[in-house]
């Protein structure tokens, strides 16, 4: 062996002994996520706009209330940790954040639609999709400008190896519920999908190319709604969900299905991927069991036990006087056994098989094999 070939010998020893002690970056065509959505994706943006967020959320894996609508990770959070990267940084958040690799627009309550009033009842956040889209253009303005004084901001190149990824929508589904009735309702869902399809574009002439979008969870097998929606017993499936509402739902996620089909086709060197959590949800929510849970449309988190576990004038971590007496909606012991954390938000349990499921790439339309895209990480 001449001294060359033992020198090549010798840096690939050096890269495998690095890699072995974990300092070696792995492969992976992104190098940031930006998210824009609502409770299911927000990792803290809501709460460090309006300070107040309790326990029992976050008592599986932060061991703390830290923002997420859960007792743990979010699909966003599973999602970051499988392409290697750093849990998200809410905008909103000025303590402790880091942009390097991504933003998180996502806040609890948010909606596609802008907040008026005269449509939604009260409970919904400010920070719609197109706010979302604001403070993104306004992020890649100050990258653009700044990012070389700061160490917090990203390149200014990284918005074409970025994965986009959308979690938004069901407020509008479901803020307006009660009051209008599906039929209401669904006057107005064609606009919340377009309003997705242009915010794609407009992320689009931004840079961005790599587009998932998660569509609409089955609410009907949800406890809150189980216990909140008007409905008689033949409007039970024999899995206990709600199917007048399930179907809306399917509606919807058709629709949407359609519309970024039509988007992918005008963007021909973007990938416009759906992806069909609400099947994975459905599996889970009917046959809890076949998936290593214990309990479909219970909620671990909440007041009143039976079959939902939820009272709506108790939510979870709270406390309230019922009938004369002080109650609190306490945490179960075992929120790995639950697909329902409080009876909206699904448990880290549910968010990891659903990420297990998006990884797969099964569930996307057109099929998105991360694998191909990235050397993904254990996310235990
Ligand atoms: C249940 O609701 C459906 C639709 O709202 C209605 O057509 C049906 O008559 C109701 N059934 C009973 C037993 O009330
Ligand atoms: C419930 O708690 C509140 C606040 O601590 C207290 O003012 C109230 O008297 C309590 N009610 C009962 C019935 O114990
Ligand atoms: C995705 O899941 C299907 C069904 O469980 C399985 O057959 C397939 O091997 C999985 N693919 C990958 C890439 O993991």
């Amino acid at each position: 062996m001449g001294w060359k070939a033992s020198t090549n010998f010798l840096v690939i020893f050096m890269l495998v002994l690095v890699c072995r002690i974990g300092l070696c970056h792995s492969k992976c065509d992104f190098d940031a996520i930006f998210n824009f959505g609502d409770s299911n994706s927000d990792t803290g943006g809501f709460w460090s706009a309006f300070p107040a967020q309790s326990g029992p959320f976050g008592m599986t894996y932060f061991k703390k209330p830290v923002g997420r609508a859960s007792d743990g990770r979010l699909i966003v959070d599973f999602l970051a940790q499988a392409l290697g990267l750093p849990f998200l940084s809410p905008y909103l958040q000025s303590i402790g954040s880091n942009y390097k690799n991504g933003a998180n627009y996502a806040t609890l309550a948010s909606t596609v639609l802008l907040p008026k009033t005269s449509l939604f009842v009260t409970g919904i956040s400010p920070f719609s999709l197109a706010i979302q889209l604001n403070q993104m253009k306004q992020f890649k303005t100050k990258v653009n400008e700044e990012h070389q004084l700061g160490t917090t901001l990203p390149s200014p190149n990284i918005f074409g190896k970025s994965l986009y990824t959308f979690y938004i929508g069901q407020n509008d589904f479901t803020s307006n519920l009660a009051a209008i009735g599906i039929g209401g309702v669904q006057q107005y869902l064609p606009q919340v999908v377009s309003q997705i399809a242009g915010t794609i574009k407009e992320l689009y002439n931004l840079g961005g190319r790599t587009f998932l979008v998660l569509n609409l969870a089955p609410v009907g097998c949800y406890p809150s709604f189980l216990v909140e929606l008007p409905h008689n017993s033949s409007d039970i499936d024999e899995f206990g969900c709600l199917v007048s509402y399930n179907n809306a739902v399917a509606d919807y996620n058709k629709k949407l299905k359609e519309t970024l089909r039509q988007t992918r086709e005008s963007l021909s060197d973007a990938s416009v991927i759906y992806v069909d959590t609400h099947a994975v949800l459905l599996e889970l929510f009917r046959r809890p069991t076949s998936h290593g849970l214990k309990y479909g449309t219970k909620a671990c988190c909440g007041y009143g036990g039976g079959d939902y576990n939820f009272n709506p004038n108790v939510y979870c971590g709270n406390t309230k006087e019922i009938n004369g007496r002080n109650v609190t909606a306490t945490a179960c012991d075992d929120p790995y056994n639950y697909v329902s954390w409080d009876g909206v938000h699904a448990t880290e349990a549910a968010n990891k098989l659903t990420t297990f499921a998006i990884l797969n790439g099964s569930y996307s339309d057109p099929p998105f094999l991360f694998q191909e895209h990235c050397d993904l990480q254990p996310i235990g």
